[in-house]
């Protein structure tokens, strides 16, 4: 190194090979600057980055090296070479601290350049569910008695023989008992096979006057056919009031008809019997233009022996009630010919409503 030179110089041409030392100083530290500007345009990746400043400003690196030399040279001139050599690792620093800045944004640039996203490209739309044909039929019937002033109750559908049966009027071994074909789960437990009972939960709990519909889901030991379910849904329906009559019911059950179906579909009563209701009918309907008559439910005046169970002084009101199938009236308005099809699962069936 041409530091070694400085101190086996003799100390007569001192001066003037000092003065020629720190002018070779500078042209080392003018090649030095030349060398790292060089290498730093040849670098390619953060390893030779790295290589590059383990070479020239590492602890044991070009520069520092260059600063050893330093105690080689006199007093006075100590510290413009300190200078010199100060200048050279700042500006080899800067240098460095560029190009990794550099880098590091050219690095940023690729990784946005890979990962960019198109924003304007269309999404992948997921596709959402709806409410199943026979839940949204539920809802439309307790929105049309709603606005009609009715309130909506519920039941278990876990019920009990007395509010399935006693309380409304059928006691053990009544034989009306055979028209519910029952799910039994032990000897006073059941799967309820109406919402009647809801009648009876609902007016133990409050006085009269009482106006509720429940819908909800019933089990009975039908055997399956196109009109016939295991599983299936009634909606109840229960005013209870002073001074109401038959003719109050046929009115409620005309204006709910000509809400939920429309005009033109054709209405039937009939006598029939129900323990729980005198005196009782039963309704059936017809699409306009004819066609087979479907059973939709039961209905009549609250037998005075119901109200008396739930503790109402039968000779100051009266009541009426109905329970009508939600999947008989949903085929008639959908055109639905077999009732299976509603929990056959089957989207294409689903996607229609
Ligand atoms: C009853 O269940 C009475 N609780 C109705 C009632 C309520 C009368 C209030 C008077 C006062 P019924 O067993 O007829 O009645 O059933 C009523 C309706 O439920 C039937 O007309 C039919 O629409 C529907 N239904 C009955 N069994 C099934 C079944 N297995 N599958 C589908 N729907 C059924």
């Amino acid at each position: 190194m041409h530091g070694d030179a400085v101190v086996t110089r003799s100390a007569g041409g001192y001066t003037s090979l000092l003065v020629m030392e720190l002018a070779e100083l500078r042209q080392q530290v003018d090649d030095v600057k030349a060398r790292l500007r060089a290498r730093l345009d040849e670098v390619s990746d953060p390893a030779e980055l790295e290589a590059f400043r383990v070479e020239f400003l590492g602890r044991k690196g070009e520069i520092a090296g260059m600063f050893k030399q330093l105690g080689a040279l006199p007093q006075e001139q100590r510290s413009e070479a300190g200078a010199l050599l100060n200048g050279l690792k700042a500006s080899a620093s800067k240098a460095f601290e560029q190009r990794r800045s550099e880098g590091s944004r050219k690095a940023v640039a690729e990784r946005l350049a890979r990962e960019a996203i198109d924003v304007t490209l269309p999404g992948r739309s997921r596709p959402v569910g709806h409410l199943h044909l026979l839940t949204q039929v539920q809802h439309e019937i307790e929105t049309i008695f709603l606005h009609m002033g009715f309130d909506v109750a519920s039941g278990p559908e876990i019920e009990t023989d007395y509010y399935n049966f006693e309380a409304l009027n059928i006691p053990p071994d009544h034989p009306a008992r055979d028209d519910w074909d029952t799910f039994y789960i032990d000897d006073t437990h059941l799967l309820r096979p109406h919402t009647s009972p809801v009648q009876i939960r609902v007016m133990e709990k409050s006085s009269p006057p009482v106006r509720i519909v429940c819908p909800g889901r019933c089990y009975r030991r039908d055997t399956q056919d196109s009109t016939h379910s295991p599983v299936f849904f009634q909606v109840e329906l229960l005013w209870v009031e002073r001074g109401l009559t038959l003719a109050n019911l046929r009115y409620v059950i005309g204006l709910f008809v000509h809400e939920f179906f429309g005009p033109g579909y054709d209405v039937r009563l009939s006598g029939d019997f129900f323990p729980f209701t005198e005196p009782s009918v039963q309704l059936h309907m017809r699409e306009p233009g004819a066609g087979k008559w479907l059973e939709i439910g039961g209905a009549g005046m609250v037998d005075p022996a119901v109200l008396e169970n739930v503790g109402y002084d039968s000779e100051s009101v009266t009541g009426f009630a109905f329970g009508f199938g939600v999947e008989r009236m949903a085929m008639l308005k959908y055109g639905v010919k077999d009732i299976r099809t509603f929990l056959a699962n089957d989207l294409r069936f689903i996607r229609q409503f």
